[in-house]
């Protein structure tokens, strides 16, 4: 979604601001802006339609001063991607500027009551109405207006108050989108997400729902919205700047595809010591006792639970349902003895993650976060959480964080495992090393992509395991390289899909679950027989598929319910190929934000 940023302190502002923007490119490139309050305490701003290049551009032409402002890469919701609808958004008397990532749902009804005290506005977005709705409220105190506004709003929000009465204050809120706020030696900056703040300062307080703040230089306070001040601990961030940066890689999903075996190894260190597993001990309980696993998450986390799914069943005999999230959240659920629930999330700030949280927990479930990021809302609502070590996931289509979930998945299956413990155990043990062998053969995937990137239909299909695989491999060809890219389960092809396929298609069958094998060659053989060009994906010492497929991709051998870890691998770099080839860029795909903080 949108990514608003800020800084108060000794330093000219406009290049942090413009150098931390760059470092939330990823949750919005439809357009940008700055606002910066100027030596002569004047309100200036800058903002423009399209790829962060052009404000900074904008800037040059234009320069803008200051050593306080805001700043927001928007990815937009209400009102199309123009110059007026960007961030920041200014009051009537251009004294009072905003940035928000969120949506303002009673937006219409507050543009309604403030045109009727004799407000103009200039843009079509939601964001607006906060800039005005600051600017009535305001009597000489920001934080007062920002807090009475604030209350008025329906809603997820956070934003950042710079205001040219107060040239050396900023003031932020937030709503069911996160802030950041980050504690320099000489400079306090705020930020939707870690990246920006590194190379400031590792020293961050969070801001939580339902709270307000003044940032200057040297102080921060937190308030509530009944204006009683919070203590917040200040937390140290353990990564460092490397890890959010290309380091030589031509891109960060590339790079972030590269770093899978150590970021396995990094989250299995964590979960197996010494020859065993290590949960918290309240976990370990609540998963061994568990009756029934309810897993939830969007996107390629919603893909990891469907994995899951699978293999947990399979060696635990533990009945286990996968919701999608946003399905979740709206549906009936009925509590079901035993239960507990497990909620997915890269970021950790998915609203439609969060909301199934609350649900459950208002229900009585015990739930259960898997996140990659410390100190997310999910982490900080859940009863208890697990971290993967993935490290900073900057690319918007997810690799490394997927891997890292599948992994932390399998701890849990093998925790809970009834049979096949130990062979499990070593199999896990093994895998990181593998995926580096698969890494290394990257120029064999290149390859196949450059004779096929130019495929108008590519469908996936499989069984299992290989289904859910199916179905993220899609979505990640979809997502970067706009392909028109489907999955099935191979079962259903003669229902429906297979009316779909002719010459043009090229359909890849992934095949690591030995007692389908037969069947999968007859899927095969079936979509060959109507044209496509079929690839293999399978395990190395298997020949069933010799004689059937144009190409097979060999996997290194591991346990057939682990092959998602490798087989996803193939398909993120096939995906990341075709990207190039198109001349696409893999790390910000056209309409989508790497965090899904709106409905
Ligand atoms: C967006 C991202 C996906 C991600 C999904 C869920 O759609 O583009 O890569 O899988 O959100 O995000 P989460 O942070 O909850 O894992």
């Amino acid at each position: 979604m949108c990514g608003i940023v800020g800084y108060v302190g000794t330093e000219e502002a406009s290049s942090i601001l413009l150098e931390a923007l760059r470092k939330l490119e990823y949750r919005g490139y439809d357009s940008a802006g700055i606002a910066m309050v100027d030596e002569k305490n004047e309100l200036q701003v800058r903002k423009i339609k399209g790829r962060l290049s052009n404000l900074e551009l904008l800037v040059q032409q234009k320069p803008i001063q200051g050593k306080c402002g805001i700043a927001h890469t928007r990815w937009a919701t209400h009102g199309e991607p123009s110059d007026l609808n960007s961030h920041p958004h200014t009051d009537v008397s251009k004294s009072i500027a905003v940035v928000h990532n969120g949506i303002i749902e009673n937006h219409a009804q507050l543009r309604t009551w403030l045109e009727r005290h004799q407000v103009t506005f200039v843009s079509q977005t939601d964001s607006e109405v906060i800039a005005h709705l600051i600017d009535f409220h305001y009597n000489g105190d920001l934080l007062l207006a920002v807090t009475e506004a604030v209350k008025r709003l329906e809603g997820s929000y956070a934003i950042a108050v710079a205001c040219k009465q107060h040239p050396e204050m900023l003031v932020v809120a937030r709503k069911d989108s996160p802030l950041v706020i980050g504690r320099g030696a000489s400079s306090t900056m705020l930020a939707s997400d870690v990246p920006p703040l590194l190379c400031h300062t590792r020293k961050v307080q969070y801001l939580e729902d339902m709270e307000v703040a003044t940032l200057t230089q040297d102080e921060v306070h937190i308030y509530n919205l009944d204006g009683d001040e919070i203590e917040r601990e200040i937390q140290t961030i353990e990564w460092d700047m490397e890890a959010a940066e290309k380091c030589g890689y031509e891109h960060f999903m590339l790079k972030e595809i590269c770093e899978q075996p150590k970021a396995l190894r990094d989250t299995l260190r964590v979960r197996y010591k010494d020859g065993s597993l290590s949960f918290p001990t309240q976990v370990e309980n609540l998963l061994v006792n568990c009756k029934h696993l309810l897993i939830t998450g969007c996107g390629t986390a919603y893909h990891a639970a469907m994995v899951a799914s699978y293999v947990i069943e399979q060696v635990a005999g533990l009945p286990v349902e996968v919701l999608v999230a946003s399905e979740l959240r709206y549906r009936l659920h009925i509590r079901k003895e035993g239960e507990v629930c497990l909620l997915i999330s890269q970021s950790g700030e998915t609203a439609d993650t969060i909301a199934s949280l609350r649900l459950l927990k208002e229900l009585g479930v015990p739930t259960i976060a898997l996140t990659n990021v410390v100190g997310c809302t999910l982490s900080r609502e859940a009863d208890w959480v697990l971290y993967t070590q993935a490290g900073p996931e900057i690319a918007v289509a997810s690799t490394k964080a997927f891997t890292t979930q599948l992994l932390s998945l399998f701890t849990i299956a093998a925790l809970v495992a009834k049979q096949e413990r130990s062979a499990l155990l070593e199999a896990l043990e093994l895998l990181p090393g593998k995926t580096q062998l698969l890494i290394d053969r990257q120029e064999d995937i290149q390859r196949f992509a450059s004779s096929q990137f130019n495929k108008t239909k590519v469908f996936f299909m499989g069984r299992l395991v290989d289904f859910a695989i199916s179905l993220e491999s899609a979505l990640k060809l979809k997502e970067i390289s706009y392909t028109h890219s489907e999955a099935f389960a191979a079962g259903e092809l003669k229902h429906g899909p297979i009316a779909l396929v002719d010459t043009s298609t090229l359909v890849v069958a992934l095949c690591t679950q030995p007692s389908l094998y037969a069947k999968m060659d007859s899927n095969i053989k079936e979509v060959k027989a109507r044209g496509a060009a079929a690839l293999v994906i399978t395990f190395e010492d298997v020949h069933t598929f010799d004689d059937t497929a144009d190409a097979i991709f060999r996997l290194p051998q591991t346990h057939p319910l682990f092959s998602p870890i490798l087989s996803v691998i193939v398909s993120q770099l096939y995906a990341y190929y075709c990207a190039v080839l198109k001349g696409n860029d893999p790390d910000k795909p056209r309409n989508l934000a790497k965090s899904v903080t709106v409905e």
